[in-house]
């Protein structure tokens, strides 16, 4: 499968994963985040899918088009590790949180990934859902949508 095909599939687990997710969070209490704004766009569609949840973002830097940029109190900029003591230390509790750090070499992702689950676990509500392409520690797996071919995207339960 060549990399272009690749990406079209993962598109389009990300996109049936997220509106599955949002589905799924209706009935808890809790803020939305994302971690990982580039570009912008899957936090653009967690805004339209998601209008009256407050979504925060952390990055560590700023390059989202200009339809997709967070306000300015809801932008964590910054390594994800302080950004989420942070968001602790003010009382923000998360219903749904969408891990988006990847840069597409599975090993460097995967480490990420796991030295980074104790902070996201920190922030979550009980039973608030986590949609990301690598594998974290310390959650609990669920299935998710049956469209998702088993292994392209992860769905845990805090
Ligand atoms: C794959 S891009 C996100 C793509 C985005 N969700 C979209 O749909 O356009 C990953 C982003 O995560 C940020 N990032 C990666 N690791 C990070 C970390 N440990 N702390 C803060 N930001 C990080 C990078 O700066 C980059 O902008």
């Amino acid at each position: 499968m060549s990399r272009l095909e690749s990406m079209y599939r993962r598109i389009g687990a990300q996109i049936s994963g997220l509106n599955w997710a949002v589905e799924v969070i209706a009935d808890l209490p809790g803020d939305v985040l994302e971690l990982g704004l580039g570009n912008g766009r899957s936090y653009h569609h967690l805004r339209e899918k998601l209008p009256n949840r407050f979504i925060w973002v952390i990055d560590r830097e700023m390059n989202a088009h200009p339809s997709s940029v967070p306000p300015d109190e809801y932008f964590l900029k910054g390594e994800a590790e302080a950004m989420l003591a942070r968001m602790v230390s003010g009382g923000v509790r998360l219903a749904l949180a969408h891990y988006d750090f990847g840069v597409g070499v599975d090993e460097v992702d995967d480490a990420e990934a796991r030295r980074l689950s104790p902070a996201i676990r920190s922030v979550m509500v009980p039973g608030g859902l986590i949609v990301t392409q690598q594998r974290l520690e310390g959650f609990s797996l669920e299935t998710g949508p049956d469209d998702i071919a088993r292994g392209r995207y992860f769905f845990y339960r805090a």
